[in-house]
C-alpha cells in the first residue's frame, strides 16, 4: 500500500550490504500514526523484541517477521541446536497468533533437512516467499470480500457502513491486510463505503492505526469508542462487521483482540452479519475448540492503566488514568464462538463456520494456491 506516493510493505529485506550481514526492514508501529519509522533489525534477538513490543503486529505480519528473524538466525549459526533455539525464542514472543508458529514449523521443515552450506541462502528465500504468499492471500481475501460488500451494496442508495475491531488492515500483515482488504477494494472499484474503526483498548490499534492507513488510503472512516458499537447496530448504522483473526479453529471459532465477542454478540442481536477475514495459515486445524485450546496471551497491566498520546506541542506523553496503586487485568485477546459467525472470508472464498474444514484440502493442495489467487 502506499503511505504518501511511496510504496510500502511492513517488512522487508534491506539492501543487500554483505551477503553474510543482511538486515530486515520494519515499519516500526510503536511510533504510529504521530511518526513514519523505519527499524532495521540484524539479530534474531531484536526480531524477537519487535514482536514483544508490538513494533510488528497483528498475526499475518508476526509469521513474515518470525521467518524473517529465523533468516536472521541462520547468519549467527547453523547448526540443528542453534536454529532450536532461535525457534524456541521466536515462538515464545507471543503465544496467541498461531500464524508464528507455522511460519517458524515451515523454516525449520526446510532447513533441517538441508546441508549446513545451504540452509542460510535456503532461510532468505523461504521467509521472502512467506512474505510473497502473504501479499497473495489477502489481495484473494480482499476480491471474495468485495463480492460480499457488493451484494450488501446492491440496490441501495446510501453508503456502505463496517464495522472493524483492532488493526487487521495491511500494517497487520505484509501488504492489504485481511479485514480491510474487502474495504480498499471495494473502495477502488468505486463502491461508497464507511469504516466505523473500534479505538480497541487499550492499545487502540484502531484508533491509531486502523485510522491512519484509512486515512493514508482516503478511504471514509470514524473512529469510536470500543462501547459505541452496540448502539451503532441498534440503529441500524452498521451493515456489518468484518475483523480479522490471531488464531481460528477447524470449527470456526475466531479468536481475535479482546472485545471482538462483545462485537460478534451485538451484531447477532441486531441481525448484522459478522465476518472473519482469515488467511488459511491464521486456522489452527490441530484445535476444535477455540474456547478451551486457545492460549490467550496476557500482557503488561501498564496498558491499561496508563496511555500515551501526542501533546499540542507535539511531545509523546504517556498519562496514567486510574488511581495510583489500581490492580488491572489485561487478558489481550478473546474468543467468538462459531455460532455468532457468519462467514470466514479466506483466500478460497467465504464459508460458513461448519464449513471451514473444506478449505484445509484446498490448502493441501499448495499447487491451487496460484491458480486461485488473482
Ligand atoms: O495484539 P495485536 O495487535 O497483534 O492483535 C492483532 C489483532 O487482533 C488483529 O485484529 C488480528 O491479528 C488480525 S490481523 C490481520
Amino acid at each position: 500500500m502506499k503511505i504518501g506516493q511511496q510504496q510500502f510493505r511492513t517488512i522487508w529485506a534491506a539492501p543487500v550490504a554483505s551477503i553474510h550481514q543482511r538486515q530486515v526492514n520494519i515499519i516500526d508501529q510503536t511510533a504510529l500514526p504521530h511518526a513514519l519509522r523505519i527499524v532495521t533489525l540484524d539479530s534474531v534477538d531484536g526480531m524477537v523484541n519487535a514482536i514483544k513490543t508490538m513494533q510488528v503486529r497483528g498475526a499475518p505480519l508476526i509469521g513474515a517477521a518470525a521467518a524473517y528473524g529465523m533468516a536472521l538466525a541462520c547468519q549467527a549459526g547453523l547448526t540443528d541446536g542453534h536454529l532450536q533455539m532461535a525457534a524456541s525464542r521466536l515462538l515464545a514472543s507471543r503465544p496467541t497468533a498461531v500464524n508464528l508458529r507455522w511460519a517458524v514449523e515451515r523454516m525449520m521443515n526446510i532447513l533441517h533437512t538441508l546441508p549446513v552450506a545451504q540452509r542460510c541462502e535456503a532461510a532468505w528465500q523461504e521467509a521472502s516467499r512467506i512474505a510473497d504468499e502473504d501479499v497473495k492471500i489477502n489481495r484473494a481475501i480482499g476480491q471474495y470480500g468485495l463480492t460480499l460488500l457488493q451484494t450488501l451494496a446492491a440496490g441501495r442508495t446510501e453508503r456502505l457502513n463496517i464495522l472493524t475491531h483492532c488493526n487487521a488492515g495491511w500494517l497487520a500483515t505484509v501488504d492489504w491486510g485481511t479485514a480491510l482488504a474487502p474495504v480498499y477494494a471495494a473502495f477502488d472499484t468505486g463502491l461508497d463505503v464507511h469504516v466505523w474503526v473500534d479505538e480497541t483498548r487499550p492499545r487502540n490499534q484502531g484508533a491509531s492505526l486502523t485510522a491512519w492507513e484509512l486515512q493514508q488510503h482516503g478511504v471514509p472512516y470514524t473512529v469510536i469508542c470500543d462501547n459505541a458499537g452496540g448502539h451503532l447496530m441498534q440503529q441500524g448504522r452498521v451493515d456489518c462487521v468484518i475483523v480479522g483473526a490471531d488464531r481460528v479453529s477447524r470449527c470456526g471459532d475466531v479468536c481475535n483482540k479482546i472485545g471482538t465477542y462483545l462485537k460478534a454478540l451485538a451484531a447477532y442481536d441486531n441481525q448484522v452479519p459478522f465476518y472473519a477475514a482469515v488467511p488459511t495459515p491464521t486456522i489452527d486445524w490441530r484445535i476444535a475448540n477455540g474456547l478451551r485450546e486457545i492460549p490467550i496471551e496476557e500482557r503488561a497491566t501498564e496498558e491499561v492503566t496508563q496511555i500515551s498520546g501526542i501533546t499540542s506541542a507535539g511531545n509523546i506523553e504517556t498519562i496514567r488514568l486510574v488511581p495510583e496503586g489500581s490492580m488491572a487485568a489485561n487478558p489481550a485477546f478473546d474468543i467468538t464462538p462459531a455460532r455468532l459467525v457468519t462467514g470466514i472470508i479466506t483466500e478460497y472464498g467465504c464459508y460458513a463456520p461448519a464449513a471451514l474444514e473444506a478449505v484445509l484440502s484446498l490448502a493441501n493442495a499448495k499447487e491451487l494456491v496460484d491458480e486461485t489467487f488473482i
